[in-house]
């Protein structure tokens, strides 16, 4: 058996048509423009490519863009200052602090002082305390895109077993919130884990988000268990730079039933749910019904 691959990058253009359906109807109907604001400090060359990509997406749906590029020795008052103003601006229905921060400047501080109702990453406090309450939030994008994915695979995920890899806050632990969420029954596996290639062996779902070259090797996997694949990992191979995930995407794909390429599989969603949560955001914030399809 060979596992079905699953395209994210088609999937999340299904997303963003979603997306540019609710902005066109926002506009016609209500005279309103979503807008997201993204903030990048300093010069990383990873995160430009990321803003510039967001940007661009935003525009491609019918939303305004607002990019801020700060220089890296931005004080952390003079950051503050700017979020204040974002928070207090009603054309911005969504904030975005692109990370990681330079050093100087205290990451949790920052994102906390953005206002929960347009932190469209889902980091604010506010936001983890509402997702582990199963209330509404604004959900992180990657793991919103990789439930998206599941659901789309496997229908009703209730009494699944599901075996996240990693604790990270940005993927491991939302994804475990959205997993039960869904009715699963979840472990969080991470690096001190004991007999790691049995739980992972017992899982319907595998998530992988550790940042780990090829670590998942495809005899750890249950034959026709579904498989995502978070990781982006830049290698040297045969004198070449490759991406790859952190499952070893060949022996994988033999056993599995469902697997998530490196590259075209999770990555394309983050951005599209990034789009989805603007739209969510600005249709809060206005009083009006939340899309479907585009939340949790
Ligand atoms: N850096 C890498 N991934 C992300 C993300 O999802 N959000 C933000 N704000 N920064 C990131």
């Amino acid at each position: 058996m060979t596992a079905d691959i699953i395209d994210g990058k088609a999937f999340a253009a299904t997303i963003r048509d979603k997306v540019t359906g609710h902005v066109a109807r926002l506009k016609d109907e209500h005279g309103i423009t979503p807008g997201l604001a993204v903030v990048l400090v300093g010069e990383d060359p990873a995160s430009q490519v990321y803003v510039r990509s967001k940007g661009k997406q935003t525009v491609e749906v019918g939303m305004n863009s607002y990019e801020h590029k700060l220089d890296p020795e931005t004080s952390e008052a003079d950051l503050l200052a700017l979020i204040e103003q974002l928070n207090n601006d009603p054309a911005v229905h969504g904030i975005l602090v692109q990370l990681p921060l330079p050093d100087h400047l205290d990451s949790d501080l920052v994102i906390n002082s953005i206002d929960p109702a347009k932190d469209v990453d889902g980091f604010h406090i506010s936001n983890v305390g509402l997702l582990g309450t199963g209330q509404k939030s604004m959900v992180p994008c990657t793991p919103l895109g990789c439930l998206m994915m599941l659901r789309d695979k496997l229908g009703n995920l209730s009494g699944m077993d599901a075996v996240v890899l990693g604790r990270s806050n940005i993927v491991g632990k939302p994804m475990a919130q959205l997993l039960l969420g869904d009715s699963c029954t979840v472990t969080i596996a991470h690096s001190r884990t004991k007999d790691l290639p049995e739980v992972v062996r017992r899982a319907d779902i595998v998530v992988a988000a550790v940042g780990r070259p090829e670590m998942v090797p495809g005899d750890w996997i249950k034959p026709g268990a579904t498989v995502i694949d978070v990781g982006i990992n830049r290698i040297e191979r045969d004198g070449k730079t490759k991406l790859v995930g952190d499952v070893d995407f060949p022996s994988v794909h033999a056993v599995a039933g469902a697997v998530t390429p490196v590259p075209g599989g999770v990555g394309p969603m983050t951005i599209a749910c990034l789009l989805a949560n603007t739209v969510t955001a600005c249709c809060r914030a206005n009083g009006l019904a939340e899309p479907e399809g585009l939340t949790a």
